[in-house]
């Protein structure tokens, strides 16, 4: 049995891509698999943490011990988050949050007409940015997926989502990113201080993730 380090601390860990309608049929999706948060998930519970894992639609299975709340859209994740945020002692954001959704969503299915369509797109609201700048004790983590400047964008996105540290990688990079088991890996604190580490698979990096979590607790 793993050492019970993170004892009845409360984690709230968003995972996987959201999804955003168009019309009955259709949507706006991304690459996420979520393995990356519901490997976060497991080694907290392990760890003796209660786990909520706020998820976006992902073939995986629910860890043991691990309660979930399955939501679609931006939006529902962003209720579901600040549902829960009060609770936790710690937010791990990695869920692949999409930017944009439709406008309207059409009620009916969209008919083609061979003429040239357009969908007007919306910003959805920036979940992490809006518990930045709320949080009081809780420690925020987010996640920069980048497939270039990743150093410069996790930076920028310390500084305006009021975050503790920032998990970057390079989605460009093999052994890296959304499908696999396994990513490559820099943490970026708000104190500047970078860490760079080798490709491991995703369980191991969700351990280190939340060794360096205990240091801010
Ligand atoms: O700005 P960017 O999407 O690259 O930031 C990534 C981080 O912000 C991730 O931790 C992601 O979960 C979070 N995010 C969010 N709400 C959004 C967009 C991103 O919480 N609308």
């Amino acid at each position: 049995e793993a050492e019970q380090d993170l004892k009845d601390k409360h984690v709230l860990i968003t995972a996987g891509p959201t999804i955003e309608a168009i019309d009955p049929m259709r949507y706006i999706t991304n690459h996420s698999s979520g393995k990356m948060g519901y490997a976060i998930a497991k080694d907290a519970v392990s760890r003796g943490a209660k786990v909520i894992l706020v998820s976006g639609v992902t073939q995986l299975e629910c860890p043991e011990g691990v309660e979930r709340v399955n939501v679609k859209s931006a939006r529902d994740m962003y209720e579901a988050v600040h549902q829960h945020f009060e609770w936790a002692d710690v937010v791990i954001k990695t869920a692949a949050v999409a930017d944009y959704r439709s406008k309207a969503i059409s009620e009916h299915k969209i008919k083609k007409d061979n003429s040239h369509l357009t969908l007007e797109l919306v910003p959805n609201p920036d979940i992490l940015q809006s518990l930045g700048e709320k949080k009081t004790h809780q420690v925020l983590v987010g996640f920069a997926a980048e497939t270039q400047n990743v150093l410069e964008y996790a930076k920028e996105k310390i500084t305006k989502k009021h975050l503790d540290f920032i998990v970057a990688n390079n989605i460009a990079e093999d052994g890296a990113g959304f499908k696999g088991d396994t990513n490559i890996a820099t943490i970026i604190e708000s104190s500047g201080a970078v860490t760079a580490y080798e490709q491991m698979s995703k369980l191991q990096l969700g351990h280190v993730i939340l060794d360096k979590v205990k240091a801010y607790l």
